[in-house]
């Protein structure tokens, strides 16, 4: 039989394998792989999805944090496991869009990925220790300018949300960041408590509560509308830096050629949750916002990383800072 014949055989048979295990999906425990440590944003969200998720699929989901390169170490992971629903990909703005304009990935975020679900997303916001010499977004700008050797931003590595936010920080106020890599913010924001480093622009979910205790200082939030939970800080147009908008939002992918019915079972789990009345509370008291019910297909999800890839891929290119 010839070596192509013989291939197609192999990928028919294998498809058939899983698709007759789709009907039981799930029989034992699946794993989300977090490309970023525990304890940041993104391992928040997906714990307190997982945790309702397990009610409607009957089966138990763990988390799993992969992480390393800006997220790329993760998603790598599961882009390579075996498309029987097992393995789901998290990730966001950072580790399915910019990376593929940052890294040299080894895989392709869109033909080697099936789009899963949006979730939830917030607005960045600006954040300082405490020792920084501003109280108001405009002080703080005037204090950068005003700094002769670079000001430490702490980020979860090159292409995360909060380097992008880094960059685009950059772009927009002409002032340079010496940037430090952490496996995730939630080390990072340790490091700010601490007044190790000097400023983050990260995910309200993360930031919020140390702003709420008065450990860290919040400057503005990037968005045209204030966070409900946090109505005390300014967004970026009322704070003097207009226009200045990111909103980070995340998602779930599983690896391609997953069955279509495991992707829609994992789809209407995931809606399910975010239709409780216990996890919406849980999200919004991070700052997080659910997206509507029309963004919540695996094609929705398919066709806004496509958009978002054409939006940020340009300015990523212009900072020229492809990665090996
Ligand atoms: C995290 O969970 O650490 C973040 O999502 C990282 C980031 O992209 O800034």
């Amino acid at each position: 039989m010839r070596r192509a014949g013989l291939a197609a055989l192999i990928t028919l048979l294998t498809t058939l394998a899983f698709t007759a295990r789709a009907d039981n999906y799930p029989t034992h425990p699946i794993t989300i792989v977090v490309p970023f440590a525990a304890g940041g944003p993104s391992d928040a969200l997906a714990r307190i999805l997982a945790e309702r998720m397990k009610v409607t699929l009957g089966e138990a989901v763990l988390i799993e944090n992969v992480t390393g390169a800006g997220g790329s170490i993760g998603v790598g992971r599961a882009v390579r496991s075996a498309p029987d629903g097992y393995t789901i990909s998290f990730g966001h703005l950072g580790t399915h869009v910019c990376n593929g304009a940052i890294y040299r990935l080894g895989y392709d975020l869109v033909d080697d990925l099936e789009p899963v679900v949006l979730l939830p997303s917030n607005p960045m916001v600006i954040v300082s220790k405490n020792a920084v010499p501003a109280t108001s977004l405009s002080e703080l700008l005037a204090w950068l300018k005003s700094r002769s050797s670079l000001v430490t931003a702490g980020t979860a590595g090159a292409g995360s949300g909060s380097h992008v936010a880094g960059l685009y920080f950059e772009s927009v106020t002409g002032i340079k960041l010496q940037y430090v890599p952490y496996r995730g913010t939630a080390p990072a924001l340790n490091d700010l408590v601490a007044g190790q480093i000097d400023l983050m622009i990260d995910q309200t979910s993360n930031s919020i509560n140390q702003v709420r205790a008065g450990t860290i200082r919040a400057y503005a939030v990037t968005d045209d509308k204030r966070v409900a939970s946090a109505p005390e800080i300014p967004t970026t147009d009322e704070a003097g830096l207009p226009g200045f908008h990111m909103t980070l939002w995340s998602g779930l992918w599983l690896p391609k050629r997953t069955p279509q019915e495991i992707v829609a079972k994992l789809n209407a789990a995931v809606v399910e949750a975010l239709n409780d009345p216990a996890v919406v509370k849980q999200l919004e008291n991070l700052g997080l916002e659910i997206p509507g019910r029309e963004r919540l297909t695996p094609a929705a999800l398919g066709s806004w990383q496509k958009a978002e890839i054409a939006k940020w891929s340009p300015m990523l290119r212009a900072a020229d800072l492809k990665v090996q």
